[in-house]
């Protein structure tokens, strides 16, 4: 269990970065890639726990995977083209949405897959996407509702009307993805959440219709139509990007360029919210790249920021962006409000208690209800104590977000379970020292 200790904020900068591929699209990538037909090369996957975790999954199930120069190439074996055997057993490790996105592919299996995942990912809930893929006919075998489980496919599977209310896109996904193994019109009625799956299909020319209604898309794919292997660069990940962001506008008299960030519309609710709050980040350089929109995001260090009256509508799209706003919502004059955040509590750690945790320890008064928080800003906040971040069940945004809050507050910070932003950010601390960090 290693610890960081970070003493002293961070000195002024003026950089340009680059992040990690997304995570969301690298996972996607692999997984599309497994039920293409021929070779993929993908670039600029992203190197965190997760994505090996996909990369062990998808050998496991025959699928050969292999990097020369940094370029990942996959040779995909076409729709439900899993090697199935007696007693395969997967394990997902941290990661809900290759665990639940793989599920998707495996309603076809002939054998039980025994599928499992580490302490975090055992509490989490599956239930929400046994359900949906019982409708297709698949088969689950499960104490309560959680990891470990079996699945065993079937090859009678019928298409489904599938109303997905949650905003999750890992349930909306493993319905997309199990859809293309079934004959027949699958439709999805899906409240508003990041939509690379449809996205990568549609790029692919796999039949499926798109109609965006204000709350709810509307999906249809046609199932059993092969797709042809790709080339695919994953752009860097927003969510990554969030916390140099936050970091950048609380520092002083600095300066930051993050180069080739995926901006789709369904994943900057965080940028749409900090920029209600009187931040000034600035997308540049937008361009069609894939399917996926790319930019440049900009953002200069500032010193006042207004609290917020979250709207509901930007929760999916910011979903796991919270931490690092409610830092920024600390330093806001005014009380911030977040509501219907249900679904942060069903993440990696209970998110919106273990806030409320950090940021009473800070000294600032939260009023914390089942699904939302009341943030009572103080611009003038500083910390000058030692404060000691623990029992985070290893989540690596609590990480990350904690560490940001040491370089921009101040204090003397001891941060337990180093390791675990390696899941999703492995870059993210050689790019703090890039960035001008000295870690001790
Ligand atoms: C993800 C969807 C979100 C998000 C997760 C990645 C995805 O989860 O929190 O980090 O790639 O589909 P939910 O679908 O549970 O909201």
């Amino acid at each position: 269990m290693a610890k960081i200790i970070i003493q002293g904020k961070i000195k002024k900068f003026n950089k340009t970065i680059r992040v990690d591929g997304d995570k969301s699209l690298s996972i996607r990538s692999l997984l599309i890639g497994s039920q293409s037909y021929g070779l993929c090369k993908i670039k600029n996957l992203s190197k965190s726990g997760d994505i090996l975790s996909t990369i062990n999954g998808l050998k496991k199930l025959g699928i050969k995977i292999i990097f020369k120069k940094e370029i990942c190439y996959l040779y995909g074996k076409g729709l439900n083209g899993f090697n199935y055997k007696k007693n395969i057993l997967i394990n997902a490790g941290n990661s809900g949405t290759f665990a639940r996105l793989l599920l998707g592919l495996l309603i076809k299996t002939p054998y039980e897959i025994k599928l499992v995942g580490d302490k975090s990912l055992s509490k989490r809930d599956f239930q929400r996407i046994m359900d949906p893929l019982k409708e297709f006919g698949a088969n689950f075998k499960s104490q309560k509702k959680n990891l470990p489980l079996k699945i065993l496919g079937t090859e009678f599977l019928k298409p489904i009307n599938y109303f997905e209310k949650k905003g999750s896109a890992q349930c909306k996904s493993s319905v997309i993805l199990a859809a293309l193994n079934t004959p027949g019109k699958t439709l999805v009625k899906a409240k508003k959440s990041r939509n690379h799956t449809e996205l990568f299909l549609k790029y692919l020319k796999v039949p499926i219709k798109i109609k965006t209604k204000k709350n709810y898309d509307m999906i249809e794919i046609n199932g059993e139509n092969q797709f042809k292997s790709f080339n695919y660069e994953i752009p860097g990940d927003i969510s990554s990007c969030a916390f140099f962001i936050v970091l950048t506008l609380l520092s002083k008299d600095s300066n930051l360029t993050i180069k080739d960030v995926n901006v789709n519309p369904s994943r900057i609710g965080f940028i749409k919210i900090i920029n209600q709050m009187g931040a000034k980040v600035k997308i540049k350089n937008k361009r069609d790249v894939y399917g996926e929109k790319l930019a440049d995001i900009c953002v200069k260090s500032q010193k006042n920021f207004k609290s917020i009256n979250c709207p509901v509508k930007f929760n999916s799209n910011a979903i796991d962006e919270f931490l690092i706003i409610f830092l920024l919502a600390s330093k806001a004059s005014g009380i911030s409000r977040f509501r219907k955040l249900e679904e942060l509590n069903k993440k990696e750690s209970p998110r919106l208690k273990l806030a409320s945790k950090i940021l009473k320890k800070i000294g600032i008064k939260v009023k914390l209800g089942s699904g939302s928080i009341k943030i009572f800003g103080n611009p003038k906040l500083k910390v000058s104590k030692k404060i000691l971040i623990n029992n985070y069940y290893k989540d690596h945004r609590i990480f990350m977000t904690s560490v940001i809050a040491a370089l921009c507050l101040g204090g003397k910070w001891t941060i337990d379970d180093m390791e675990s932003y390696s899941s999703s950010f492995p870059s993210f601390l050689d790019i703090l020292q890039k960035i001008g960090y000295k870690f001790r």
